[in-house]
């Protein structure tokens, strides 16, 4: 049995509880089809990780329907409400600084301070958006290291039944992805072409955007961002048996940790509480933080990624 759904609003239903369950459903936008998971839910944003194959936890883009409700996760400036007014709904991306109370998970920022979010231009994403009563955090419906889906055949045939529902809207109009800013600085940074044209973003900038052709400094991959959350105090990874002064981070059955990823030695599990841990760990008393060895299996890739990073000579 194929989990292609046709678009009427049985299915938009089914699919919006699905979403409130934790499940993943794929959705056709105008970009490109996106698997989507309700983005306040740390285990449902890491099993897309898991889906996806994803080596390393790249932050994700948060759908939301309208300006207002962006504004319950972000801080959205005047210049983000200029953008917005000219350009969402459609494929336009928005960096802006999270909210600490937003009550997002912290993997769709993938621990950064900040969340991208985007006002998709389309009838199926905005109608799952309102079943499902949630903000919907979803990357492109792909196996990673495979092209953007533009159709619900390239979605099943890529994720299989690694989705819950996909929900067929159709081919995607525009084809290739958002175009993706920063605005968390002074002057905006293209981090992404995509959709939206750098000139027509430009005339109502009024500038010239930061890009890395114009800029060295200027990210080129947000997801290999150096300024991903670090803990303050050091990060040991790979550690069997951590010294008397540490804090320690456990996996899976192991005595005597401070925190544990997953008792049951569970990667996605883990990876949801990956970047609340490292905090709390921060938080805690203890010279420096020692973390359990974690399979390189999965999840687990994406896991030693992240800590490698995290444990990076600061
Ligand atoms: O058109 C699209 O944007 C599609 C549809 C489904 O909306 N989505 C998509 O998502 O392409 P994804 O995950 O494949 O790409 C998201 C991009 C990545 O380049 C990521 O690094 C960047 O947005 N991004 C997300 N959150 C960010 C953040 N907080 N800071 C910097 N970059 C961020
Ligand atoms: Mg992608």
């Amino acid at each position: 049995m194929s989990n292609i759904f046709s678009y009427n609003q049985e299915n938009i239903d089914k699919a919006g509880a699905v979403l409130r369950d934790g499940g993943l459903v794929a959705f056709s936008t105008e970009t490109v089809y996106g698997l989507g998971a309700d983005a306040t839910n740390d285990k449902a944003v890491a099993s897309i990780f898991a889906a996806k194959g994803r080596p390393t936890f790249n932050p994700l883009i948060v759908h939301v329907n309208s300006l207002e409700d962006a504004e319950k996760y972000v801080y959205v400036t005047e210049t983000a409400r200029k953008l917005a007014e000219k350009f969402s709904p459609g494929p336009l991306t928005m960096v802006l600084l999270r909210k600490e109370n937003s009550g997002l998970s912290p993997l769709v920022s993938a621990g950064l301070d900040s969340v991208a979010i985007r006002i998709p231009n389309h009838q199926v994403a905005h109608d799952l958006i309102k079943s499902s009563n949630r903000p919907i955090a979803a990357p492109s419906a792909n196996a990673s290291g495979t092209v953007s889906p533009t159709i619900a055949e390239h979605v099943h045939q890529s994720l299989g039944e690694k989705v819950n529902m996909i929900i067929d809207g159709g081919a995607c109009s525009v084809g290739v992805e958002s175009t993706v800013l920063d605005l968390t600085g002074e002057k905006v940074a293209l981090l992404r072409y995509g959709g939206t044209t750098r000139e027509d973003l430009e005339k109502i900038l009024g500038y010239e955007m930061i890009t890395s052709e114009n800029n060295d400094t200027a990210p080129k991959s947000p997801g290999q961002l150096s300024s991903h959350y670090a803990p303050t105090k050091k990060l040991y990874m790979n550690v069997p048996l951590p010294k008397e002064d540490q804090i320690f981070i456990g996996f899976g059955n192991v005595e005597k940790c401070h925190l544990n990823l997953s008792v049951d030695g569970d990667l996605v599990e883990a990876a949801a509480n990956l970047f609340a841990m490292m905090r709390d760990a921060d938080k805690l008393e203890g010279k420096s933080i020692a973390v359990a060895p974690i399979p390189m299996i999965g999840l687990g890739l994406a896991i030693n990624d992240r800590l490698r990073r995290a444990s990076f000579p600061k």
